[in-house]
């Protein structure tokens, strides 16, 4: 494991743009796995500043809430738009986030797991880290669940991200994501984390047991991790 350490909020976003960027120059037609969340804002902003060209670039997202419909401004569709794909030359229908609307979820977490394999896999995956340690929305666990699935969100999950709801009880209560097995396939993996309230998670999964009590401790694992983190001295 490589670990970054920077000084502030807007170096972080700088290094991890800088090696996405790097992996879009080196193969023009990479896979890149993304995430959303506050944390990744300031990287797309570093990215779309950059001007890079995307054109052959295809996208997989970690995750969507289910029963939100692409164009509600709480999913994760409309985030990644928003956010990024709206501001760079990529061709939308190169951009997959997991369909929050299916009527079976069991259905479309296994055409999205397909979709993956069949694309060869994510060449760099982008990740955050939640408070509790979670990955995607792979939450603490007894267990690592390996690929993509329908997951009933913690908690602690449900009120960190229900403040970004205009009423709170209108935050999903389950969502599609990515799991541990999908993650850690991928060639690279880059794991940004901000913030003094993750300082002591992010120590727990970096040097602590390798656990799915703590899921990013997983990466610890993973031949290819690089940590950008503004939360270690
Ligand atoms: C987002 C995702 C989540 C977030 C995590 C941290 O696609 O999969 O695991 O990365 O909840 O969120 P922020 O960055 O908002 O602290």
């Amino acid at each position: 494991m490589k670990i970054i350490k920077t000084g502030s909020y807007e170096e972080m976003s700088r290094v991890t743009a800088d090696i996405i960027l790097a992996q879009v120059k080196q193969k023009p037609a990479s896979v890149l796995g993304l995430a959303t969340g506050s944390t990744p804002l300031g990287t797309y902003k570093a990215i779309i500043a950059a001007k890079a060209d995307f054109s052959g670039i295809t996208t997989v997202n970690l995750d969507e809430y289910y029963g939100l419909k692409p164009d509600d401004p709480q999913s994760y569709r409309y985030f990644m738009d928003e956010n990024f794909f709206r501001h760079i030359n990529i061709d939308k229908a190169k951009t997959h986030v997991p369909d929050g609307t299916a009527a079976d979820p069991a259905a479309e977490c296994a055409r999205y797991e397909a979709l993956i394999q069949a694309l060869g896999g994510t060449d760099l995956q982008l990740l955050g880290m939640g408070h509790n340690g979670h990955i995607a929305f792979n939450e603490p666990a007894d267990s690592f669940p390996a690929k993509t699935h329908h997951i009933y969100l913690d908690e602690q999950t449900i009120k960190a991200n229900a403040r970004f709801f205009a009423n709170p009880n209108d935050m999903p209560k389950s969502a599609l994501s990515m799991g541990i097995k999908t993650i850690m396939g991928a060639r690279k993996i880059l794991l940004a984390v901000s913030g003094a309230d993750k300082a002591e998670i992010l120590k727990t999964a970096l040097y602590g047991a390798i656990t799915p009590k703590v899921p990013a401790s997983v990466l610890q694992l993973h031949h290819d991790c690089t940590v950008v983190t503004d939360c270690l001295d």
